[in-house]
């Protein structure tokens, strides 16, 4: 088949190469913004008077054509047409004859593939925002449960200090509130319109940009013809607040993977939400959590990816860049499976309470609040946290927790002991005294949630 650049080729194309450098594997996904961008192009030129108004009419409806048999499955995408872009322009032609060629006047591949992968990441990370506000809102769902549920709250992976569930559970939220405002604020870059720029230089046609970038829905243009058709920075943001939040989404799976062994037996994750061993009857896996951690992985290597194949790159476009779009996509699906799957998975998830409250009571987590007993009625605290380390060290010894210790045995160590250090010592107390701003107490928590449900609503 013949080429749309073909006139100054003597030669057919090696079928090895043809092959090589096509991308239409995986281009064809960014079939419709193509479509949208290629209908903002020539509504422009025939309103500019680049080609007639008639020409413009019918290469619209041609592309319209081409869109419904797209849509139904019906079009053959070929690899010797390359790309997306050819595919379209010839299966436009195919349609409605020569005056489809006239679709290009003014415009390049390089400028075209730059504004439908603008638009392409628009799309996603509107719809990405929405999936992770569905999970900040299991978040909150089983926190607005669990504000007087206590967990052991963990440093070092030692028990540190009780805290109530809910904040725990809310500290996710507050990450991905944070993934959210990042990916908002990409947005900003990604509504820059790189459509009129061409192959580098711009054109001599009387192009209207400004018309475009309002038509696609762009806050502006970009303000260099170069850097528009060169620029892949919003790809690398999209690919950083990815890796940040898969980060994010692997921590909170950690947790629940640790949380549901016989060893913590915190939590039960739903039957629907787990799978089995093939070998041992016994096993209820948690897959789910185990693959959303391990797919940190494969977004970090799309990152790692795009920043080396774009390092040292010259100005302008260059073949290397159509290397650009594999790790965007299988990031944009990523994030999709694991976000679609988080929001239920957290809903539908058993808080094993009493066994929360029974680790907190068998531990010595509230040591630092006998200290703070002590430094306030007058010990240095230096001095409380050594006497204290030593009732701890007396009561491992004597296979006592610290609510067991009698007075008498805490006065052994200092006489500023009375009887009301056993209401500081149980653990609802201990969280509920911490009513520092954005601590555990129970009133902050219940404050917290309020935060978090207004942030929802916005
Ligand atoms: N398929 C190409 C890509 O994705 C489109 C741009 C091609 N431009 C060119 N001058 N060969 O990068």
């Amino acid at each position: 088949m013949s080429k749309l650049w073909g006139g100054r080729f003597t030669k057919p194309t090696n079928k090895l190469v043809e092959e090589y450098t096509s991308s239409i594997g995986y281009d064809q996904q960014l079939a419709m913004q193509d479509i949208k961008g290629s209908l903002a192009h020539v509504e422009m030129l025939g309103k500019c008077g680049i080609i007639t108004l008639d020409e413009a009419s019918q290469i619209k409806q041609g592309l319209q054509l081409v869109e419904k048999k797209i849509e139904n499955g019906e079009a053959s995408f070929h690899v010797s047409d390359e790309d997306i872009h050819m595919n379209i322009e010839r299966m436009l032609i195919e349609e409605i004859g020569p005056v489809g060629g006239k679709l290009h006047t003014g415009r390049s591949r390089n400028d075209q593939v730059a504004t439908d992968m603008h638009l392409y990441l628009r799309e996603k990370t509107e719809y990405l925002l929405t999936l992770l506000k569905a999970v900040q809102s299991a978040i909150v769902t089983q926190a607005e449960a669990n504000v007087e549920t206590l967990i052991p709250g963990y440093t070092h992976l030692q028990r540190a200090q009780p805290v109530s569930f809910a904040h725990h559970l809310l500290a996710y939220f507050w990450m991905f509130e944070r993934d959210k405002e990042r990916l908002k604020d990409s947005l900003k870059r990604v509504n820059w319109s790189p459509l009129g720029a061409a192959a580098l230089a711009g054109t001599p046609y009387p192009i209207d940009r400004a018309m475009t970038a309002e038509e696609l829905g762009f806050d502006r243009v970009y303000p260099n013809s170069l850097d528009a058709v060169s620029d892949r920075d919003f790809i690398l943001e999209f690919l950083s607040d990815a890796s940040i939040l898969i980060t994010h989404i692997s921590r909170l799976s950690e947790e629940l993977v640790l949380w549901s062994s016989q060893e913590f037996d915190f939590i039960e994750l739903d039957d629907a939400f787990c799978t089995g061993s093939s070998i041992m009857p016994q096993k209820k896996n948690p897959d789910v959590p185990e693959l959303l951690r391990g797919k940190t992985g494969r977004i970090y290597g799309s990152l790692m990816g795009l920043l080396t194949l774009l390092k040292g790159l010259p100005l302008a476009y260059n073949k290397d860049m159509q290397e650009d779009k594999e790790g965007m996509f299988d990031t944009v699906d990523t994030l999709d499976g694991a976000l679609s799957l988080l929001a239920p998975m957290l809903e539908t998830m058993d808080v094993k309470q009493t066994n929360m409250k029974q680790a907190v009571q068998e531990d010595y987590s509230n040591a630092t609040d006998i200290a703070d007993y002590l430094a306030i009625k007058g010990m240095p605290f230096r001095q409380a946290h050594e006497v204290i380390g030593k009732i701890v060290l007396y009561a491992i010894e004597n296979k006592k927790y610290l609510l067991e210790l009698t007075i008498e045995e805490y006065q052994q160590f200092s006489e500023l002991f009375e009887a009301d250090i056993y209401d500081k010592l149980a653990p609802d107390q201990v969280v509920a005294e911490r009513n520092s701003e954005g601590g555990t107490g129970f009133k902050q928590v219940e404050y917290q949630l309020g935060l978090a449900k207004q942030h929802l609503q916005q």
